[in-house]
């Protein structure tokens, strides 16, 4: 109880300092991408992972610089996992744009914890930021907003939900707040502004003592095969539990055998006292009392082959 209450009075505290942890990877990993933009084409997204420190292994970032108008005009047709429409604005206003691409891959969790929930999909991030000096650090983001369309994010590889339970899209905004929204589409969350996105479950709907939840997509197989691995799973066990109740049957079957040919036996033999057939009877005087027909074994006087 008292830890209960502990860890009511820690949660807010923890949350808080997980934001801030996830803003300062956020500025990270704004360096990196920016360092990967060496003199750079616009529209062309460069691929910064390589380039990150060991302890962030598991992470991915790509950096793409626009021209504002280019932004709003023409849209990105695919960043990775994003697709930006036209119509897409920042606050304040730069002539050039960088969008900062991650993928936490197996750190979404300790970058950004959502008790009772489980991550299916990795957490993605689509953040803007003033494009005109790439040497700048510590940059503020830019607010972007879908003045038309949304953004769609589609996921790569994501975990089936379990049996009855459905996925939902979370959004984070960059104060650490929450929200769910329902699916757009096969795997696909949209936006109307930048942040960080993941597809989740309710973990209360998981079975009992899941594996912690480890994001780590790139070890999963297309979804095309998730699902029919899924359906594949779904015949095994299936069969399995058609064969247990079989079984049951059989062992009930064995036991009920036996106890049915007793029972008939009885029920035979009863009848047959009932027809006085088992039984001779011999009257002697007024009693009429059972008597064999024949004595199987002949008395003999026990002594006559002693020795
Ligand atoms: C970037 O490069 C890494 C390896 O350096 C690779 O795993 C990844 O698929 C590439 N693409 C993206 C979008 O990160
Ligand atoms: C990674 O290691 C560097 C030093 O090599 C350190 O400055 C940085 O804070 C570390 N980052 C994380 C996320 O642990
Ligand atoms: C993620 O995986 C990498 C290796 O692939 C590992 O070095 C790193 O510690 C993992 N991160 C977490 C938070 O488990
Ligand atoms: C998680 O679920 C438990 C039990 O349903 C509930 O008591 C708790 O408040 C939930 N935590 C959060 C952060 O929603
Ligand atoms: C963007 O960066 C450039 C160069 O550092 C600066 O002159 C400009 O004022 C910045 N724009 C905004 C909106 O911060
Ligand atoms: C770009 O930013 C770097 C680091 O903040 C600074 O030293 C440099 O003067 C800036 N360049 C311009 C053109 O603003
Ligand atoms: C980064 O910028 C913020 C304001 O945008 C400032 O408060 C903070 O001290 C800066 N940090 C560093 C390391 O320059
Ligand atoms: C950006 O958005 C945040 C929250 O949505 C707001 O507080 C802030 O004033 C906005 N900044 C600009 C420059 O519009
Ligand atoms: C969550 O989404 C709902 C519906 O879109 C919206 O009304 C609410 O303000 C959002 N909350 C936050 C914290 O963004
Ligand atoms: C989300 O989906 C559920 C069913 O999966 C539906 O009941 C609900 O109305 C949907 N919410 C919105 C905002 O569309």
């Amino acid at each position: 109880m008292r830890l209960l209450l502990l860890l009511f009075l820690l949660l807010p505290r923890l949350r808080a300092q997980s934001t801030s942890e996830a803003r300062s990877l956020d500025a990270i990993l704004q360096e990196y991408a920016y360092r990967a933009l060496v003199r750079p084409t616009t529209g062309t997204i460069y691929n910064a992972t390589s380039e990150l420190a060991s302890n962030l292994t598991g992470i991915k970032v790509g950096a793409l610089r626009l021209r504002s108008g280019s932004l709003r005009r023409r849209g990105v047709h695919s960043y990775n996992e994003f697709e930006i429409p036209r119509g897409v604005i920042e606050k304040p206003y730069v002539k050039r744009v960088v969008l900062v691409y991650q993928n936490l891959g197996n750190w979404s969790h300790r970058y950004y914890p959502l008790p009772n929930y489980t991550y299916l999909a990795p957490v993605l991030g689509l953040l803007a930021y003033n494009g005109t000096n790439l040497s700048a650090t510590n940059l503020s983001t830019l607010n972007v907003t879908a003045s038309l369309d949304p953004i769609r994010v589609k996921f790569n590889h994501v975990k089936d939900p379990p049996l009855g339970a459905v996925a939902r899209c979370v959004y984070f905004d960059l104060l650490g707040s929450s929200n769910f929204t329902n699916l757009t589409g096969a795997n696909t969350c949209s936006t109307s502004t930048q942040g960080h996105f993941s597809i989740v479950v309710e973990s209360s709907v998981l079975p009992p003592a899941p594996p912690p939840a480890s994001p780590t997509p790139p070890a999963l197989p297309p979804s095309g095969t998730s699902t029919k691995s899924s359906s594949k799973v779904g015949v095994i066990v299936g069969s399995v539990l058609g064969g247990l109740v079989l079984l049951l049957l059989l062992v009930l079957l064995l036991f009920w055998l036996p106890k049915y040919k007793q029972k008939k036996n009885i029920q035979r033999m009863e009848r047959a006292s009932e027809a006085g057939e088992a039984l001779h009877m011999a009257a002697i005087g007024d009693i009429k009392a059972p008597a064999a027909t024949v004595t199987r074994t002949q008395p003999a006087l026990e002594h006559e082959y002693a020795p």
